[in-house]
């Protein structure tokens, strides 16, 4: 999928299979692209208005057959809602894309006019998204083009620039929901490293460094190695690193994104139920975030320095998987009592929290599908969010809600509940008891591994890293989330 972008306003001279246009609700006196469209179409357009068929609702998508009117055979007219926020734009793109993606569209048109350009930003990386499919493991197509299909932005709305940051924003995603959806048996720790490999090829700016168990024994990341010792498949702790030119960054900070990785979560011996069990493909979610978000900073030629530290390992049962009450010493030297083997997300978090310190992370975001937890709190479209520094939890949560993707910051609570980590036969212990909240108490954990001098804040996207049932502007599996808020928040850094 490509987005570019042309100056051309006028339908006759835009090619395409499908011009999208879109509508306000109401769609008022028509103007700019829309009066294009009906000028050419010869009124049909003022006409099904009349009728009251395209009102503009949000979600709403019609088409319209141009017959040899235009170039491109159908206009497709993408309801925006009453005074749209971003997330309505986006949404809007995404709709219209699974409209073009039935339809067999290999180019799309975004035909726009003023609109503001951070929502048309929002309506194209829609439209890069919305007809993306897992098609991997399909052998019969049923219908519909493999890839997304290439969008041209078309009356100026969006510049050169604008609409490859579009582009970049969209593949980033759809990397992400890729990487996730993808079951354990085709995304094992090595194959996941190897796609960060490819990933890291891309850009010049980019570079990776993997660590395998030997190197892992040696850095003694005692907790990724007690989680995978249960599997056959061998850990990894990758770092990725995006380094802009010395005299094009805008701090000399660097930015840690460290993502959780767990490619299968079985539980280990602490089992799961079997119902719900399969959604366990997606526990390296949060890495896969990390990594779509290094690899748009290197495509945007983002001014700042980021490093991606993730932590993979399979977590399954065998004759030397670990046990409860075992006590392993994690990257930083702290001792933690297993007690239970589920909660293997925390423990290779934090050896991958202690090596990007390590590495010189000044601010440090972690991104994991930690705890069932936040699911229950906030459900499957709000994030959760703890930190150890407000200011950065609130321009997260500025962020995700401007494009979206919202956070709710849970909080950190070390007065109260901060000793409920420490352990009877350890230093730590991975769960906590009785009435200790789920989700604050991983983080609790996470906190042990991040010294006060570094900015931290945790994302726990257990919830809304995936859709069990489809929505109008979601598909069933990998969403992505939160890759946008994470893009839109480093490009707000860049700009100081
Ligand atoms: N990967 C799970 C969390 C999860 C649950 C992600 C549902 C996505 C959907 C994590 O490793 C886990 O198992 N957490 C345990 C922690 C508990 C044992 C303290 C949980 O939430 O049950
Ligand atoms: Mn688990
Ligand atoms: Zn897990």
């Amino acid at each position: 999928m490509n987005v570019s972008s042309s100056r051309t306003a006028d339908p006759a001279k835009i090619r395409a299979d499908v011009l999208v246009v879109p509508v306000p609700s109401p769609p008022g006196d028509l103007d700019g692209p829309l009066a294009a469209v009906d000028a050419a179409l010869g009124g049909l357009l003022a006409a099904v208005i009349k009728d009251g068929e395209v009102t503009g609702k949000a979600g709403q998508v019609r088409m319209l057959h141009t017959r040899g009117d235009m170039p491109a055979a159908r206009v497709l007219l993408a309801g925006v809602g009453a005074d749209p926020d971003r997330a309505a734009w986006y949404h809007a793109g995404f709709r219209a894309a699974r409209m073009c993606h039935e339809l067999g569209a290999r180019k799309v048109a975004l035909l726009t006019g003023d609109e503001d350009a951070g929502d048309l930003r929002a309506m194209a990386e829609g439209l890069g998204t919305g007809g993306w499919h897992l098609h991997t493991f399909r052998t019969g197509r049923r219908g519909g083009p493999e890839r997304p299909a290439d969008l041209v932005v078309a009356g100026g709305g969006l510049t050169p620039r604008a609409a490859a940051t579009a582009g970049a924003t969209a593949h980033a995603i759809n990397l992400a929901r890729q990487l996730a959806e993808t079951p354990a048996n085709h995304m094992t720790p090595t194959i996941l490293a190897k796609e960060a490999g490819k990933v890291a090829a891309t850009s010049r700016t980019l570079s990776i460094e993997v660590l395998g168990p030997r190197e892992l024994k040696q850095k003694r990341a005692g907790a990724l190695l007690a989680v995978a010792q249960g599997s056959d498949q061998p850990p990894r702790m990758i770092v990725m690193r995006h380094r802009p030119p010395k005299a094009k960054r805008t701090t000399r900070e660097v930015l840690g994104l460290v993502g959780k990785a767990v490619t299968f979560d079985s539980g280990g011996v602490s089992i799961k139920p079997s119902a719900g069990m399969h959604e366990m493909k997606m526990d390296m979610a949060g890495a896969a975030v990390a990594a779509a978000v290094v690899r748009a900073a290197a495509r945007l030629r983002l001014p700042v320095a980021v490093t991606a530290v993730l932590a993979l390992a399979e977590n399954l049962v065998s004759g030397d998987a670990q046990r409860v009450s075992d006590v392993i010493r994690m990257r930083d030297g702290t001792t933690v009592e297993v007690l239970n083997t589920d909660a293997e997300g925390r423990l290779v978090l934090g050896d991958g929290l202690a090596h990007a310190v390590e590495l010189g992370a000044d601010t440090v975001i972690d991104i994991a599908t930690l705890t069932g937890a936040v699911i229950v709190a906030l459900g499957d479209l709000i994030g959760g969010v703890m930190a150890n520094d407000d200011a950065l939890a609130a321009e997260l949560i500025a962020t995700g809600r401007a494009n979206g993707e919202p956070l709710w910051q849970l909080p950190l609570a070390i007065d109260e509940y901060g000793k409920r980590v420490e352990g009877t036969f350890a230093d730590l212990r991975n769960v906590g008891s009785g009435k200790d909240p789920g989700t604050v108490f991983g983080a609790l954990f996470l906190a042990r591994f991040v010294p006060d001098r570094v900015r931290w804040a945790h994302l726990d996207i257990a919830g809304i890293a995936w859709r069990d049932t489809p929505s109008p502007y979601h598909q069933k599996g990998g969403t992505g989330s939160p890759v946008r808020t994470l893009i839109a928040w480093l490009e707000g850094l860049s700009r100081g």
